[in-house]
């Protein structure tokens, strides 16, 4: 039989005809929050598309046809339209990759406990390429990593196995970071541009037709993989020290007495303001984890970033200070916080999603049991069920029965018509701590709650 030429030997003119013709064949290795949702845009393109996951009750639900990601509108349609047509899914990377044109990679890259990026699945992963890879495929990176990474490590792994491929020479690789946000991710995939870098230009251009038939977004090419890696970080870099920026802000504008909800939604209509808010720090897989990725290459570079440093630890005090805020209104009650019931209202670390990786809901937690407070959870996408050893709460109302204080963690939607009243009128000791200004002061105030909130002034 006739072997079908490989994608890194196909002209302009072929590669669209079999992009078109639902010729090229998808891997995705780790369809977890973003590879599950961009195996199944690819597989609604028509391209054949092979999920690869060493998480084996994952593929076992998504082999039943249960879809796992509940909190992303719109995919739970294309799972049922594309799953064991144009979507298949294994634990088996040796059956898949060298059957594939391209091998995207959608890995964890966290860090470690003392805040250094963890790289060890992509080259692990990146070793197991070396082996199966066939020669002329495209491997595309849509992993976070800090820039570099992929020129100094990730191909060295690949390179450095028995087969000896050499990138550039016998396979192509590329990235496509990823910038869609959870809860939204086929909101952004429609509609913000991608990045893409690679080892030589045939290839940028060979992820550009390919990543154009499926999302239909702008993609912005980029000279090389660590400019496109350093675009990422940077957006996100951005926010995490703008988040700093207003957090410091609003422990001030406490001692003033200043509302900073209200000096930002006035500040906002300025044309060169962006406006970022106030909270009780800053979680998720991304904006910590590509904070520390910055600072990381700066310190392999001999430098130290001086804001970005500064940036973290005023995010990372913002747990301690709500903390004090809460204290500060046990003491106005005159009571102890030591065996009193506290209820956590939201622990994910974004609204309207169910996550809490990196939460600071977590730090809250221990913090408030170390002051021997007795803690309650209640969020809605974690009901009934056990989180950091507690057993959560399912019903709001009677939780709030059972409590002395609230501490509003996450501006999860159900949070945001919490009325004084209702809550004065349901729990025990009247305390709320607003971590993210949600709940109306004033009329805190006038229920006779002892009301505090991150970034406003008593009143
Ligand atoms: N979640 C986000 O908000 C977001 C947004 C943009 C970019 N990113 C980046 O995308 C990447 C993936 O993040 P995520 O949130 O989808 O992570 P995730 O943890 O939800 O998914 C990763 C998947 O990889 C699988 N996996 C781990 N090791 C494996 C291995 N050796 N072989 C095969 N599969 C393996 C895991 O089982 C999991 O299903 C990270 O670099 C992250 O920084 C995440």
């Amino acid at each position: 039989m006739e072997q079908k030429p490989k994608i890194m030997q196909l002209n302009e003119r072929e590669l669209v005809q079999s992009i078109q013709s639902g010729n090229i064949s998808i891997c995705i290795i780790g369809i977890g929050r973003i590879g599950l949702p961009t195996a199944l845009s690819f597989a609604n393109s028509g391209l054949p598309t092979v999920g690869v996951d060493i998480n084996s009750k994952l593929i076992e639900m998504i082999n039943s046809k249960i879809f796992p990601l509940k909190d992303e509108p719109g995919y739970d349609v294309i799972f049922e339209k594309v799953t064991n047509d144009k979507f298949n899914v294994t634990t088996k990377i040796q059956d898949v990759v060298p059957n594939s044109d391209v091998i995207i990679l959608s890995l964890p890259t966290p860090m470690n406990e003392n805040n250094i990026p963890d790289y060890s699945t992509l080259l692990s992963v990146g070793r197991q390429l070396g082996e199966l890879l066939n020669k002329d495929s495209l491997v595309i990176v849509e992993s976070t990593v800090e820039p570099g990474f992929i020129e100094n490590d990730l191909i060295n792994a690949i390179e450095n196995s028995q087969k000896k491929l050499v990138a550039g020479k016998d396979f192509a690789i590329g990235v496509c970071p990823e910038t869609a946000n959870p809860g939204q991710i086929m909101n952004d995939f429609e509609k913000l541009p991608r990045l893409d870098g690679a080892i030589d230009e045939k290839t940028t251009n060979t992820i550009m037709k390919i990543y154009k038939h499926v999302f239909t977004v702008d993609l912005i090419p980029m000279p090389n993989c660590k400019t496109a890696n350093a675009v990422k970080l940077t957006t996100n870099v951005f926010r995490d020290l703008n988040i700093a920026f207003v957090n410091e802000l609003a422990i001030l504008f406490e001692k003033v007495g200043i509302d900073i909800m209200t000096v930002l939604e006035a500040a906002k209509m300025k044309y060169n303001f962006q406006v970022h808010y106030a909270g009780p720090g800053v979680g998720g897989p991304c904006l910590p984890v590509n904070s520390y990725q910055m600072i990381n290459l700066a310190k392999n570079m001999g430098l130290t970033l001086k804001i970005v440093e500064t940036g973290r630890i005023i995010n990372e005090s913002m747990p301690e200070h709500v903390i004090n805020l809460l204290q500060d209104a046990f003491d106005e009650l005159g009571k102890s916080l030591a065996n009193s019931n506290v209820l956590v209202l939201g622990i994910s670390y974004k609204p309207d999603v169910k996550d809490i990786q990196i939460t600071p809901a977590q730090i809250i937690i221990e913090k408030l049991r170390k002051l021997q407070a007795n803690v309650l959870i209640y969020d809605p996408y974690f009901k009934s069920t056990e989180v950091f050893g507690l057993q959560t709460e399912s019903n709001l109302v009677e939780a709030l029965q059972k409590v002395d204080a609230l501490i509003l963690v996450t501006a999860h939607k159900e949070f945001h018509d919490l009325d004084p009243t209702f809550l004065k009128s349901k729990m025990k000791n009247p305390i709320v701590i607003d971590s993210k200004c949600i709940i109306d002061q004033q009329a805190s105030k006038n229920v006779g709650l002892v009301y505090r909130g991150l970034g406003r002034g008593k009143i």
